[in-house]
């Protein structure tokens, strides 16, 4: 996505800085030690940090070489400078990752590579913004926003769905935001505690 993000609080968080979204750490937080994360359009590395402080390896891309240079020395991140939209393959073999993470960034042709990526009952962890955030600033642009429901119609084949929504946030910046926690495969697994 390469639209910038408008909003106080939210530009906190424009390249990767601040907390780690609620919504990940809820859906991340069972994951175990040692498995593998793949943190997409990292930026500052908020997620890659926290899921490396929790034992993790993360590998973080993004193509923006200052992000990457924040979390470089980070123990458990492996950064990736990377153009994901190139179009050229991304380095990654099929099923390299226990859980891929997504937040504030979407590219939709690049979609179908996520279920490619991760091992059998990986987990997918997604969040940006959708259709209706014009009303609150940038991204205003509908290329970078998704349609209502678009992640469950992007999930519906290889994926279960653990938890999905959609709507209106007040925290950190009024938003329209939708987010998902699907499993790759048709077994449900267990759900965040
Ligand atoms: C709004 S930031 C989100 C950062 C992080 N995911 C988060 O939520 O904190 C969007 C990120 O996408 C990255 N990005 C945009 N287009 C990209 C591309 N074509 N390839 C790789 N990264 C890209 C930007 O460099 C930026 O770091």
């Amino acid at each position: 996505m390469s639209e910038p993000i408008s909003q106080p609080g939210v530009a906190a968080i424009k390249h990767g800085g601040g907390q780690p979204s609620a919504w990940v750490q809820r859906h991340a937080g069972g994951l175990m030690a040692g498995s593998s994360v793949l943190d997409l359009a990292c930026g500052r590395g908020r997620h890659a940090r926290w899921l490396a402080d929790r034992g993790c390896h993360v590998t973080a891309a993004d193509r923006d070489p200052a992000a990457l240079a924040a979390i470089d020395a980070h123990p458990g991140v492996t950064p990736c400078a990377l153009d994901l939209e190139s179009g050229d393959a991304w380095p990654w073999p099929d099923a390299s990752f226990d859980a891929i993470v997504v937040t504030n960034y979407l590219h939709r042709p690049s979609f179908d590579r996520l279920a490619a990526l991760l091992c059998p009952g990986g987990l997918l962890i997604y969040e940006t913004f959708m259709l209706g955030n014009a009303a609150f600033g940038k991204p205003s642009n509908p290329n970078f926003l998704l349609m209502p429901g678009e992640l469950l119609e992007r999930t519906r084949e290889a994926f279960t769905v653990l938890a999905f929504e959609q709507g209106e946030i007040a925290r950190p910046a009024p938003a329209m935001v939708q987010r998902i926690c699907a499993r790759k495969g048709e077994a449900p697994g267990r759900l965040p505690e």
